[in-house]
């Protein structure tokens, strides 16, 4: 099985997405210290992450972060493309670092449309909105792949550890696959990376939120990552803690600076095999390798290196259409725009595909199905905050208690207040789109 990004299906077995691919499981001790979860995160809606514990450990620690994600300009902003948004400013509220790559390339390679054509939409219907959704521009930078001169030479220069078979492997290219197509992962690599440049802030703990769709760029640019690194830490055969030096050149400086950090962290019993490039430590544990990679890619810079930390990576699971089907910018009536006319998002509440019984009668008697509901999928997503009253739906649906006319005209409510609400920030929003700029 293969996950494809630029494919329009949609991956509903997400535990099985998890399995195969080696996405872990966003479980409670990740975030319920964290202040106030965001409902995504409580709900489950985030289901599986990689690395994630880099991240909660900085936030814990009051260490630099950075978040990185990416909008692909094509068509209007739906409701499914603003839980990332609403993700990625929970964390500017924790104290992160935010980059938004605009995939204009992406776009252009992919989706047909031109650079012009991909900046409007970017400008007119993503970034305003994300103003108007409450993003800052303290400590947040939204640039254009095209116009990122860092991002585009970046890609060039880490594209050369990976091979065509991996590319194939990963992406299913083939032979008539376009150039600028095929050369877009590493773009997006590109953008996961630079924020690690010290110019960008430098090494330290990055998240990408993103639709699990997105999980193949993750996994190229944790491979890249790590295959740039000068330094490798990990678990011996015969069972201690070892750092290898990965390249040929210095051997003896590195293995030099691996003593002093090893040092300065209070290890002492260090044993320097040099045939190895290795040094092995003997009174360090499996848990102590996080912190001495750590430190050591903070120091590879100095060597010629990059140090880059493995990028972390939060993902979503999608919002099915209001028809039932997938939610799309092409089908109108199976997403809510967030520039639709209040009226218009009425009617389509409407007339989405409930969990309701067929005639009333029957569902007086056998109760709603809200796990198949998509009006419940809006107030589960966006539109209810409260625990409490979520549950009471949830149960007086369950028990027959409540009807669906009138369950959809309180969602059609609600979200008539939020989108009025943005219609009205977004007005305001036009004057501030620079202070956001690159
Ligand atoms: N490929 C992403 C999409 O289709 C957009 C994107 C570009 C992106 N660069 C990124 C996402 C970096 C996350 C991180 O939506
Ligand atoms: Fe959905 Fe509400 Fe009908 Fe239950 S009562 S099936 S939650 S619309």
């Amino acid at each position: 099985m293969k996950i494809d990004p630029w494919s329009s299906v949609t991956y509903q077995d997400y535990a099985r997405l998890r399995d195969e691919f080696g996405i872990e499981e966003f479980t409670e001790e990740l975030w319920k210290d964290l202040p106030n979860p965001h409902k995504l995160i409580r709900r489950g809606i985030i289901f599986g992450h990689r690395d994630f514990q880099l991240i909660h450990s900085a936030i814990k620690n009051g260490k630099p972060w950075a978040v990185l994600t990416g909008l692909m300009p094509s068509g209007k902003m739906h409701l499914g493309h603003k839980m990332v948004i609403d993700e990625v400013i929970y964390y500017q509220k924790l104290g992160a670092d935010i980059f938004i790559a605009v995939a204009d390339i992406e776009a252009f390679a992919t989706r047909g449309y031109t650079l012009e054509e991909t900046e409007d939409m970017a400008l007119n219907e993503y970034i305003l909105n994300y103003i108007a959704l409450g993003l800052k521009p303290e400590k947040c930078r939204i640039y254009f792949q095209s116009k990122h001169q860092d991002v585009k030479d970046l890609a060039y220069i880490l594209g050369k550890k990976v091979n065509w078979s991996q590319m194939i492997a990963t992406y299913g290219f083939n032979g008539s696959s376009n150039m600028t197509h095929i050369f877009s992962p590493l773009i997006q690599t590109g953008d996961i990376l630079h924020v690690q440049l010290k110019k960008f802030g430098g090494i330290r703990p990055t998240i990408v939120p993103v639709g699990v769709d997105q999980d193949p760029h993750i996994r190229l640019s944790r491979d890249i990552a790590q295959s740039h690194r000068l330094y490798n830490v990990t678990v011996t055969r015969d069972n201690k803690i070892g750092v290898f030096v990965k390249v040929d050149e210095n051997i003896s400086k590195l293995l030099d600076n691996v003593e002093k950090v090893l040092n300065d962290l209070n290890f002492t019993k260090l044993k320097r095999i040099t045939d190895y490039k290795a040094i092995y430590i003997e009174d360090a544990e499996e848990t102590d390798i996080q912190k001495i990679d750590m430190e050591l890619a903070n120091t590879e810079p100095e060597f010629g290196g990059y140090g880059f930390i493995q990028p972390s990576a939060t993902f979503h699971r999608f919002m099915t259409g209001l028809t039932g089907e997938k939610m799309s910018s092409s089908k109108p009536e199976s997403a809510i725009f967030l520039t639709d006319p209040p009226k218009e998002s009425t009617n389509k509440i409407m007339q989405a595909k409930t969990g309701g019984a067929v005639s009333l009668e029957e569902q007086k008697k056998e109760g709603g199905k809200p796990d198949d509901c998509m009006v419940y999928e809006l107030f589960l997503y966006h539109l209810i905050e409260d625990f409490k009253e979520l549950h009471d739906i949830y149960l007086s649906c369950k028990s027959g208690e409540k009807m669906c006319g009138d369950c959809k005209k309180y969602a059609a409510q609600i979200m008539e207040k939020l989108l009025t609400d943005i219609h009205q920030k977004r007005k305001t929003s036009h004057d501030k789109i620079k202070d956001y700029l690159f």
